[in-house]
């Protein structure tokens, strides 16, 4: 998804700093990025579950950027609840990178836009944190965790000049999900990514992706726990 916003950006003539763990990956859409016509302010090998590591990432994107319009949260990791059961190693990784990770380099992000006194910034969340269901309930914990602490921040950050925005996507065709089968529900990530920069530019607070999924989650919401147990969503 991130990628997909990347190839959009850079069409537009952007300037961006990209942060990837993988250098090989970051080297890989960084060139894609400047053949489009993005100018690439720098780019950052990162892994963003060492939170220590994330002031010190941010103070040279701002240094690189001079002022930073957007800043994108889109690290993520999905794992089968059985696998997560035998593995709590691989539990921690989806806590961590999902929730703790994310949230404190939403935290850090939010605190250097606000002290420039503008700029949005957009975490990715999930409709799974919407309503958390035994299928994933380790990954819905963590995006419950993470879209609750953006809503705090949003409101920590209200009258400081910037936008929090929060962005539900629902399945979306990636590499995180190249083993699912796929369905009529599913997006792209070039769909999504038209939403989730729509949402920047408007400093929307919660917007889901594709928007369709703003009435499935409030259906899902409103359903028994009975029923939901029953169906084994
Ligand atoms: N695909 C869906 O159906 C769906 C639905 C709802 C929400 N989401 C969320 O949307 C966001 C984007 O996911 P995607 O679908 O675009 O999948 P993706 O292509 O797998 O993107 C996730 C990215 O997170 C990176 N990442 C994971 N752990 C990291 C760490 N510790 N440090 C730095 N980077 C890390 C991965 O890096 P590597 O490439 O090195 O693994 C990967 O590039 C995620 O937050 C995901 O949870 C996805």
């Amino acid at each position: 998804m991130a990628q997909a916003v990347v190839r959009r950006v850079a069409s537009a003539g952007g300037e961006v700093m990209l942060v990837a763990r993988d250098p090989e990956k970051l080297r890989h859409v960084g060139d894609d990025a400047r053949v489009r016509g993005a100018k690439i302010a720098d780019l950052l090998q990162a892994d963003l579950d060492l939170v220590g590591g994330h002031a010190a990432l941010l103070d040279r994107a701002f240094a690189a950027l001079g002022t930073v319009d957007v800043v994108l949260i889109a690290q993520g990791v999905l794992a089968a609840p059985e696998d997560c059961e035998r593995d709590p190693a691989l539990a921690e990784r989806v806590l961590v990178t999902n929730m703790v990770g994310a949230a404190l380099l939403a935290q850090a992000a939010a605190l250097r836009l606000a002290a420039q006194g503008s700029g949005t910034l957009v975490g990715i969340s999930s409709v799974a944190g919407d309503r958390v269901r035994g299928s994933n309930y380790q990954y819905g914990a963590a995006k419950a965790g993470f879209s609750a602490f953006l809503e705090g921040l949003r409101c920590r950050m209200s009258g400081r000049g910037i936008r929090v925005v929060t962005v539900k996507p629902g399945f979306v065709d990636s590499p995180m999900t190249a083993h699912l089968a796929k369905g009529p529900l599913w997006a792209s990530p070039d769909a999504v990514a038209g939403v989730i920069l729509r949402a920047a530019e408007r400093g929307r607070d919660v917007v889901y992706a594709p928007g369709y999924w703003r009435l499935i989650m409030l259906a899902v919401r409103a359903l028994p726990r009975w029923l939901l147990i029953k169906l084994r969503l």
